[in-house]
């Protein structure tokens, strides 16, 4: 087996339609990236199983799906406005611009020059205008994190459900940041998703809760498939954190490029909610819900048993989907040479995951009753198998199991001559290569068994 680079990556990607550049007809636009057919459905397996582990298993966490277009005053609030910006130098030699910590030895990354600015804050967030007149005084931020719309909508939640501390809000969605050099394929991109979870607790149990959702988190990350030695955790210290922060834990993931962060779980105190309380009082906003009399916790809650009003503190595991999608298809990726001398690439993606679940390969692509006994059982399965099952019928049986290997898929069904005489179909399994003979009528349970498809 031979260790890969990230130019084996993205060649797969393109080469199968998992990713491609973005408005690549037209030169492309540097830090984004388009998710193709079987990019869009692994990027949708991987949010459905956070979904379901945040939101459907567990009892204490609602979901949201916010907008991304956000009002300048809730990133005033947040800090954004003022704080969220990279130090940025620029070449005065070839004009090109860098992070200040993307420049190393004191010299320009692209021409080698050392005529280099002093850096100087880049606000990350971009602009974009609403409603007809562009005149700058109607204008919007695209959300550089779906956090601050959950803290927003905190009050609507927390009303609308019958929930008390400790509860969390989940949502997934896009997130934008006008990154200084985008970089690594869709690892540092402009345009991504981010599946992000604000869990409310009391305040002074917030360290306890910190360190809970850190284990959670791991072990969730490896039951995607990602093996524990490629995982690492790293304390974020005190002058590395963000300006909400009072500890964040980074989970790191050995990439191809590097060790670096897939998610990020912060301890935000009652940062945010405190902040959007002063928002609400400075502009004389009136408190929806809160009777309390105290000026500054309008997005108080009230303890039912000493019948005080508090900030609720914040534990938020932040990932980053793209992050995610590069994790998995690195762990899942392989080449070996077989006996026959040829080269298999495989994805031992799990099935869970895997963006086409069972290929149906009818043997002779001209053989119409094959064909249609394929046909109908894509058909059938495509009933009870949620997720992509795919008819192949584009020929030789021996370049369809490549491709499949290729793209993760963790079994192929063969509907063959034998097919006709006794309603039995070969399934082959993409890790081990072997092949079963199975009846028709029990296919649907042995591939429940099998894969819990
Ligand atoms: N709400 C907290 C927050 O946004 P962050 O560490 O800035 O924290 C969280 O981002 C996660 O979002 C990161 O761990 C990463 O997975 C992802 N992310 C951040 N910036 C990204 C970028 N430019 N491209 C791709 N993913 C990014």
């Amino acid at each position: 087996m031979k260790s890969h680079s990230m130019e084996d990556l993205i060649s797969l990607c393109k080469r199968r339609g998992f990713i491609f550049q973005s408005n690549e007809i037209y030169g492309g636009l540097q830090g984004l990236y388009d998710y193709g057919p079987l990019g869009v459905e692994l990027k949708s397996n991987l949010k459905k199983a956070w979904w379901k582990s945040m939101v459907y298993e567990r009892d204490d966490i609602e979901g949201i799906d916010s907008s991304i277009l956000t009002n300048p005053l809730v990133l005033k609030y947040s800090g954004h406005e003022d704080t969220f910006s990279d130090p940025l130098v620029d070449c005065r030699d070839c004009n090109s611009r860098w992070r200040s910590d993307h420049i190393e030895d004191g010299k320009c990354p692209n021409c080698g020059s050392s005529n280099l600015t002093e850096p100087r804050p880049f606000n990350l967030m971009f602009k974009t205008s609403v409603g007809p007149v562009e005149d700058g005084s109607s204008f919007a931020y695209l959300r550089p994190e779906t956090a601050q719309s959950i803290f927003t909508n905190f009050k609507n939640v927390m009303d609308s459900t019958p929930h008390s501390l400790p509860f969390g809000i989940a949502q997934i969605g896009k997130a934008f940041r006008n990154e200084i050099t985008p970089r690594n394929f869709i690892f540092r991109v402009r345009e991504f998703e981010q599946m992000e979870l604000e869990y409310f607790v009391k305040p002074g149990e917030d360290e306890k809760w910190h360190k809970e959702w850190t284990e959670l988190r791991v072990n969730w990350w490896q039951e995607q498939g990602i093996a524990k030695d490629n995982l690492e955790i790293y304390y974020v210290p005190d002058e590395e954190l963000a300006h909400y922060s009072k500890g964040t834990v980074d989970i790191m993931y050995k990439y191809p490029h590097g060790t670096e962060e897939l998610e990020g779980i912060a301890n935000r105190t009652d940062f945010d909610l405190g902040s959007h309380t002063k928002g609400q009082n400075d502009l004389d906003i009136k408190a929806k819900v809160t009777k309390n009399s105290q000026s500054n916790s309008k997005l108080a809650i009230q303890d039912l048993e000493t019948k005080e009003w508090f900030l609720p503190y914040v534990i938020e595991p932040s990932a980053g989907v793209d992050r995610g999608f590069l994790a998995i298809l690195n762990e899942a990726y392989s080449e070996e040479m077989l006996d026959d001398g040829k080269k298999r690439t495989l994805l031992t993606i799990k099935p869970h995951l895997a963006p086409i679940k069972v290929a149906v390969i009818p043997l002779k692509r001209n053989n119409e009753e094959m064909v249609m006994k394929a046909e109908s059982l894509k058909k059938s399965l495509q009933k009870v198998i949620d997720g992509r099952v795919l008819l192949e019928n584009t020929g030789n049986i021996g370049k369809n199991y490549r491709k499949n290997d290729e793209i993760g898929t963790p079994a192929c069904i063969t509907v063959d001559f034998q097919t006709l005489d006794d309603d039995t179909v070969t399934v082959r399994d993409r890790d081990s290569m072997e092949q079963k003979r199975v009846n028709l009528n029990e296919i649907k349970s042995f591939l429940k068994k099998i894969y819990n498809f």
